[in-house]
């Protein structure tokens, strides 16, 4: 068990939070999904109670030093929306690191919060470990960056569960370097590793796992590692034409990975009928709103593609998750952004929150099936979704995040 905010005194200190603020913004720079942030709240909330003096810390995007970057991947929205749900202003220092910064926590008062600028408009951020440990420069480089922050503060929160995955140095050198003061989870990542956690280590049974997506190659080690502890894994989305056309079966012009013909066969024989995968598919020529599409119970013809799961195989996993008391979704079952293909994920939505509401434990990995739950208008109705897109994928293949492990225990 790892401290959290609930465990440090923090009246009067200044305490870095490293967030997850990378919320999708609009080409008006309008945020169009604020949940990285109202996720964050419990924990702002709670410190500034407690009479902190509060750094938020986060990245936004992947800026490649384009012309435009400092403008599109501006925490600026973050910052305004922050401002609004928290009633109190709350300012976006220009930078991370540098003097401004030194003057605005300086300046900051008890309960005051304050956002510096995007983490990754410092290379620094995001030099890997292993190219730190090969070059002692560039080892010096992200140390560097990351004493500027490491000395701005007497208490380091994690709060970022969505990048625990990254050796990010405001993730990882960041709370090394700041060994032997507080460094404890906020109440997000405290949650997800709750829900998450439990979930693959402790499941009431029967567990099911519904895994989608377009791509075996993403989901290689999800599988393997939840076939070892669910009791029936259903597959949907484009992936599942990879595990079909490798028994033979015609999918026309479906996505396929003919290189991961070999890991699905095994895989089935392994898994024989734990492994679900669709009885039948809705199929259309082309992805476009509205298209024409029909139904198909075995072949595909060559010149349509599978597109989303077919009512059969609806009906087959709502009753299968009906009866599971622990559900982890990861990945939509077919092209949900485009009607009418978005049937088969809408209806996993629907069959998660029935089966919460019968008293099942159920888990949304983040990405793009916490879009789908949205979409569906169901995020309050499932027991947990997460904030993690890579982290949740990665946290579920049993990976170790080194990020949480370096702090403090309770
Ligand atoms: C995410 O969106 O998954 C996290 O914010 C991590 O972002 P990254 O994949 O760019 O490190």
């Amino acid at each position: 068990m790892k401290k959290t905010v609930a465990d440090v005194n923090v009246r009067s200190k200044r305490v870095l939070v490293r967030l997850d603020l990378n919320v999708p913004l609009d080409k008006q720079q309008k945020i169009t999904d604020d949940r990285r942030i109202t996720s964050a709240l419990p924990t702002i909330r709670r410190l500034m109670e407690g009479g902190g003096r509060l750094i938020l810390l986060s990245h936004l995007g992947r800026p490649e030093g384009g012309p435009d970057d400092h403008k599109k991947f501006s925490l600026a929205p973050v910052a305004k929306r922050l401002t609004e749900l928290l009633g109190k202003p709350v300012k976006l220092v220009p930078n991370c690191v540098g003097p401004e910064v030194a003057k605005a926590v300086q300046a900051l008062r008890d309960g005051d919060v304050c956002v510096l600028e995007n983490l990754r408009f410092h290379d620094e951020e995001t030099i890997k470990d292993k190219n730190a440990a090969k070059d002692p420069a560039v080892r010096e480089q992200k140390e560097s960056f990351a004493r500027q922050l490491a000395e701005l503060a007497d208490v380091y929160v994690n709060d970022a569960f969505a990048t625990c995955h990254r050796d990010n140095a405001s993730m990882l050198t960041v709370p090394r370097l700041m060994e032997g003061k507080p460094r404890v989870v906020g109440y997000l990542v405290q949650r997800e590793l709750k829900f998450l956690g439990e979930a693959v280590s402790n499941p009431k049974t029967p567990f099911v796992c519904v895994l989608g997506g377009a791509k075996v190659s993403d989901k290689i080690a999800v599988i393997e590692s939840l076939l070892g502890k669910c009791d029936t894994i259903l597959i949907g989305g484009a992936m599942a034409y990879t595990f079909l056309a490798a028994a033979g079966v015609e999918v026309g012009k479906s996505l396929v990975e003919r290189d991961r013909f070999e890991f699905a066969t095994s895989l089935r024989k392994v898994a024989h009928d734990r492994l679900k995968l669709p009885v039948d598919s809705v199929a259309a020529r082309e992805i476009a709103p509205g298209v024409a599409s029909q139904v198909y119970e075995g072949p595909i013809p060559p010149d349509m593609m599978g597109l989303d799961i077919g009512p059969k195989t609806i009906a087959k996993f709502v009753e299968i998750i009906k009866h599971a008391k622990t559900i982890i979704w990861n990945g939509p079952m077919g092209v949900f952004e485009t009607p009418p293909f978005d049937k088969g994920t809408l209806a996993v939505a629907q069959a998660l929150a029935d089966a919460t509401a019968a008293g099942a434990v159920t888990v949304v990995g983040g990405g793009d099936s916490a879009a789908a739950i949205a979409k569906a208008d169901l995020n309050d109705r499932v027991s947990h979704v997460s904030t993690g897109g890579g982290a949740s994928l990665e946290f579920l293949e049993g990976k170790k995040f080194t990020a949480i492990d370096i702090l403090d225990e309770a």
